[in-house]
């Protein structure tokens, strides 16, 4: 395989019917770190576990390290290429902010109790190991919407597409081939100011018809749709998996960017065209209605880097 023989993580499965994210921060003992590479020794037989649990949960997980810790948990074997803490980008309108973390978890199953059931095997190994940072739990909402409405991952490239090429490193890294960098966003929306559009102008902050996910034509595209705005070429795609998450009662509404990619600098352009704009000032309209709160970046190691600790 282009993997130098590595199993990739499951990186490039689709969003899912409903999904956990757990972002913690790895303590100072050196005990915390002996029981992280337990984890991750263990990490393809838990999931194996579950699979064989519940064959047809479409169950799914992924444990990846934000730049900080890397060294910690995996001394003297190097650093992937683009690993770093987020640069926060500062556009004109917002910023793409950098926020805190070193383990993310990033578990898909049909059903949550599934995603609930490994969360807990997971934190019950990691205990003393680890804080708490934020833990959310997305859901599929219709048909495979955002909360605003607008069918959520369409032109994520899918089998046919061989997302591997675009979510995994391959040769141009072989000691971290199999790898995928994972950049995260929580983005909570003014529902107010979106429900106070008309559907055609919503239509033209996406580039989508809402209501069948057909794509507009370039006459009726404007230049600061999302969809315009994050294309940045055929050969610069990653894969997503974002999750609409809610709490009604609070009026919270959110989507959970995550983004899989064989280099992180081709999500980093996405990020930049979307909030400082290409050419500069034509930032995407999606932001007037969505903040980011967060946003780190994870490596995700192969399944045999993993098993090597
Ligand atoms: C496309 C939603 C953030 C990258 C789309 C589409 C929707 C959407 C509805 C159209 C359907 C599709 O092709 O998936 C959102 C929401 C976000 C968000 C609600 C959070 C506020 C981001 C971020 C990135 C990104 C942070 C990149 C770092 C893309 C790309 C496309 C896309 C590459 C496909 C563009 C194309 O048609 O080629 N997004 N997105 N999105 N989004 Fe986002």
């Amino acid at each position: 395989n282009p993997f130098a023989g590595n199993t990739p993580q499951d990186v490039t499965e689709r969003q899912g019917e409903n999904a956990i994210f757990i972002v913690y921060k790895l303590n100072q003992s050196p005990d915390s770190v002996e029981k992280v590479k337990d984890v991750c020794a263990n990490f393809s037989a838990l999931i194996r576990s579950m699979r064989n649990r519940f064959p047809d949960a479409q169950f799914s997980s992924t444990i990846s390290f934000g730049a900080d810790v890397w060294d910690r948990i995996f001394p003297g074997k190097g650093r992937p290429k683009e690993l770093e803490v987020f640069k926060e980008i500062k556009g004109s309108k917002q910023i793409a902010v950098s926020t805190p973390g070193d383990i993310l978890f990033h578990i898909r199953a049909k059903q949550m109790g599934l995603c609930y059931e490994f969360a807990s095997i997971i934190d019950e190994k990691l205990k003393g190991a680890v804080e708490a940072i934020d833990e959310t739990h997305g859901f599929r909402y219709m048909d495979g919407k955002a909360i605003i409405g607008f069918v959520d991952g369409t032109e994520s490239p899918a089998v046919d597409e061989n997302p591997y090429h675009f979510a995994v490193v391959g040769e141009e890294d072989p000691d971290f081939a199999g790898g995928s960098y994972v950049f995260v966003q929580k983005y909570i929306h003014d529902m107010d100011a979106w429900n106070a559009l008309s559907v055609e102008e919503q239509e033209k902050v996406i580039g989508r018809r809402k209501f069948n996910d057909v794509e507009l034509s370039d006459e009726e595209k404007p230049a600061n749709a999302h969809n315009a705005v994050a294309n940045i070429g055929d050969d610069l795609k990653i894969v997503r998996a974002n999750m609409p998450f809610a709490n009604t009662a609070k009026r919270e509404y959110g989507t959970y960017f995550i983004g899989y990619a064989s280099t992180f600098s081709t999500t980093r352009q996405m990020l930049e065209s979307m909030f400082i704009g290409n050419p500069v000032g034509n930032t995407d309209r999606l932001l007037d209605f969505s903040t980011a709160i967060t946003g780190t970046l994870f490596f995700a190691p192969s399944y045999d880097f993993l098993g090597e600790e």
